[in-house]
């Protein structure tokens, strides 16, 4: 069985998400997915619409994900990786280069970032409508 991980933030889920969760899923057989945490938002300067245990009900929901587990720090990748015995490790390539470092515990891939759409633009545009 190949095992894929990824990483992210996934506050209001948005079909970016959906492409990226689906083509990591398919280059194996389970998906674990790596949430940030309140507290790890906090570390990035990212403020989130929908708490942790919130954004976990939803990515728990999707048929890509296998497993939603929290992430605390920057550090904690390789031993993630070695935990859960990921073959491939998945980012889209907005971050590309930046966890080359994995390449010694298994294999790492960049998948094109889907145009147009993140969750910073949704959260803008509701806030504009509210007020
Ligand atoms: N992602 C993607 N295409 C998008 C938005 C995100 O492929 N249009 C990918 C990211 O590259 C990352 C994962 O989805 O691998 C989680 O990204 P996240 O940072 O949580 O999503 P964003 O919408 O980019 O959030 P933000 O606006 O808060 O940066």
């Amino acid at each position: 069985m190949k095992r894929v991980i990824t990483y992210g933030t996934f506050d209001v889920l948005h079909y970016g998400h959906i492409n990226l969760l689906k083509r990591a899923r398919a280059l194996g057989d389970y998906l674990i997915v790596v949430l940030s945490s309140d507290e790890f938002n906090k570390v990035k300067n990212k403020t989130s619409y929908y708490t942790y245990e919130q954004r976990k009900i939803i990515l728990e929901a999707c048929r890509y994900v296998d497993l939603v587990i929290p992430e605390y720090d920057w550090e904690q990748k390789v031993d993630d990786v070695q935990k859960y015995q990921a073959d491939i490790f998945v980012m889209g390539d907005d971050w590309k280069g930046q966890f080359d470092f994995l390449k010694e515990y298994c294999e790492v891939v960049y998948l094109p970032r889907t145009p147009d759409v993140c969750s910073t633009k949704t959260k803008k545009y509701l806030k504009q409508k509210d007020s």
